[in-house]
């Protein structure tokens, strides 16, 4: 069966936040497999302004992008959209944000994540373009997993908030026209290749491996058994990709479907790194989700949606990767 996907030779795609974590990946993917489709990123780019947390307030970062050989437009999704208003593009992969969880500016977040969304849509509307936007798992807040769509979207922080009216704005679009090709994907905890410049943000599984590789040691709140649905960001482009042929669109998780613990990390990153100490510390955050877990039985359905990765098999092809950055960015210091 020929996918419309299998061919995208002079599609014009278009990648928000493509200097970002899974932004770059999407870029690099289009890049590799569909050598004959025209990929233009558009990216803030890190500047120096910082959250009073010390995190930057965007996390874009060029050498993600160092073997991106298609267009780079720099621009501010609050400001900038102008940039791109008059543009054809065929699909519009939406993954700008402030993707930091503990920012806690909420105008700005709302502006960049939430309004900047609606004016984005609004030039896909116009120019027919399909859009699939970064949606997330923070929308569900700590509701009890497993979380389904449309079920417990409570979100605790700011961040999670401004996701979920993205949703709710795609929905209000989609009760009107079912038609209209917009596709949000509610991301759980992705990890892998090109999250090291997130710093503080990045997955625990980069971060604790780091860990392991300079002390010997990592540092884990009390007692390590909280649940997360992990998801190796092969996985997360695999959703981009099939949702450009989604059956209907709406709003899918994407995760693995199964909750794993920061133990179970531990485990894995000690059969390839070798033995290390675990140390359990106090968690000073209020609020903390201490189980997630996606139910993808929608995704599946309707984006034909199937994680090939494992927590065990996403480590494992992440490790070299991991330990590149130890040597080269950690050690190197
Ligand atoms: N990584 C995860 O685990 C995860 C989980 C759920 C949802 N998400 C969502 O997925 C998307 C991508 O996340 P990521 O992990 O790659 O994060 P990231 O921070 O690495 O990438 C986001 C990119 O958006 C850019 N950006 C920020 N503000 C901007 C602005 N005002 N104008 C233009 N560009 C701007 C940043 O420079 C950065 O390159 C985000 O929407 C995030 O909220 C990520």
């Amino acid at each position: 069966m020929k996918y419309i996907y299998d061919d995208l030779a002079d599609k014009n795609i278009l990648i928000t936040g493509g200097a970002g974590f899974i932004g770059s990946n999407l870029a690099l993917y289009f890049q590799k497999h569909h050598p004959q489709a025209n990929v233009c990123v558009f990216d803030k780019f890190r500047d120096d302004t910082y959250f009073p947390s010390g995190n930057p307030t965007s996390l874009g970062h060029f050498k993600n992008l160092l073997e991106f050989h298609g267009e780079v437009i720099v621009g501010d999704l609050i400001k900038d959209l102008d940039k791109i208003k008059n543009r054809d593009f065929d699909y519009i992969f939406h993954q700008a944000a402030i993707s930091d969880t503990t920012a806690m500016d909420q105008k700005l977040m709302l502006e960049t994540n939430f309004e900047a969304f609606v004016n984005l849509y609004e030039i896909a509307r116009q120019r027919g373009a399909m859009l699939i936007y970064a949606s997330s798992a923070g929308t569900y807040g700590n509701s009890p997993a497993p979380n389904s769509l449309g079920v417990g979207e409570v979100p605790e922080n700011i961040y999670g908030y401004s996701k979920l009216q993205m949703d709710v704005f795609a929905r209000k679009i989609l009760e009107r026209d079912s038609q209209t090709p917009l596709i949000g994907l509610r991301y759980f905890n992705v990890y892998g290749e090109r999250e090291f410049y997130k710093g503080k943000t990045a997955s625990m599984i980069l971060q604790l491996g780091l860990q392991a590789l300079e002390h010997k040691k990592v540092r884990l709140f009390k007692h390590g058994e909280q649940l997360r649905d992990f998801v190796y960001i092969k996985d997360v482009i695999q959703a981009n990709v099939k949702a450009i042929e989604a059956r209907a669109s709406g709003v899918y998780n994407v995760g693995a479907g199964v909750a794993r613990s920061f133990n179970d990390i531990v485990e894995i990153l000690k059969k390839h790194l070798g033995d290390f100490e675990v140390e359990y510390i106090d968690n000073p955050y209020v609020f903390y989700q201490n189980h997630t877990q996606a139910d993808i039985s929608l995704s599946e359905e309707f984006l034909s949606y199937t994680p090939r990765f494992s927590l065990e098999q996403g480590i494992e092809s992440y490790i070299p990767e991991i330990v590149r950055i130890f040597e080269t960015q950690v050690r190197a210091r």
